[in-house]
């Protein structure tokens, strides 16, 4: 993709079309790739991070859906790439249904355009700051029940949320309706534990600062296990990406060193 997105707002970037650009995906603009390999070149693990957490959405959703989980609620869901939720899912439950959110346009119309004809999945635009807006979304309520357990997938995008009260109200809000049996499965932004050379770290804030309207923070361990209170935690708890139920086939450009990984992730029960 050439030229400039336009999104209503006067940021040359996104989120979402950054991480796709990582990913090796093509689904991205010349201020996107600009923006990612400033990112790269202050921290050349990023890709590679990318594909790790990606790794681990897989994991999740596989897991999830070996639960008997069926409908799942993809919060900050990203442009299509491989492993998608509907498609990993329905490898297991095949009537499974996934309403994919995100906040950025060019995510939604990809999405929308794969998902194309498929009655049990579609994806629509709106912003996690505003749960309420998603909860009422009447996509949201055609397409899951929330008499059922749902999952929620909150995948590498809290960090893109960066005042820590409006994250985890966020998180709340949307747990309010899911019923007992219900998951949530979360991966945040964390540089907790790491040996690597952070100095960079306000400079690559400062990418996402100006280039895209959605600045990023990193939060701690502590802080993304707040997410799971009063639910109870998936083994092996609230880990490195690397960490959470390794399986063949795992990127393992951080195996021997998760710390490095950048990620904290982890799933979590409702009661
Ligand atoms: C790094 S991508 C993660 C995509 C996917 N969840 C994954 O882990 O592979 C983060 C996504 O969150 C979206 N996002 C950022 N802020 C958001 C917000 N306030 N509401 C909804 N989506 C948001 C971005 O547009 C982007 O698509």
């Amino acid at each position: 993709m050439s030229g400039v997105a336009h999104d209503g707002n006067n940021k040359p970037a996104t989120a979402a079309r950054i991480y796709d650009f990582h990913l090796g995906g093509t689904h991205n603009f010349a201020a996107d790739r600009a923006a990612a390999q400033a990112i790269t070149q202050m921290f050349p693990f990023v890709p590679l991070l990318a594909r790790t957490n990606r790794a681990f959405l897989g994991r999740a959703v596989r897991h999830l859906a070996s639960q008997g989980i069926t409908q799942f609620l993809d919060v900050g869901s990203g442009i299509p790439t491989e492993g998608n939720v509907h498609e990993i899912a329905q490898e297991i439950v095949p009537e499974a249904r996934v309403v994919y959110v995100d906040i950025d346009p060019v995510a939604v119309s990809e999405s929308l355009d794969l998902l194309a004809g498929n009655d049990n999945a579609t994806a629509i635009r709106a912003d996690l700051r505003d749960p309420q807006s998603i909860l009422d979304h009447p996509q949201v309520r055609k397409i899951i029940d929330f008499d059922q357990p749902v999952g929620l997938l909150m995948v590498a995008v809290l960090h893109f949320v960066s005042e820590d009260d409006l994250a985890s109200r966020a998180v709340r809000e949307l747990l309010t309706p899911l019923p007992p049996g219900s998951y949530l499965a979360i991966s945040h932004g964390s540089a907790e534990g790491m040996q690597r050379d952070l100095a960079n770290l306000d400079n690559a804030q400062d990418v996402y600062k100006r280039d895209t309207a959605t600045p990023f923070v990193l939060r701690t361990k502590a802080q993304v296990a707040s997410y799971f209170d009063g639910l109870d935690l998936v083994e092996p708890g609230v880990v490195w990406l690397p960490e959470w139920r390794p399986a063949p086939g795992d990127p393992q450009d951080f195996a021997d060193r998760p710390t490095e990984s950048g990620g904290i992730c982890a799933v979590g029960k409702v009661r």
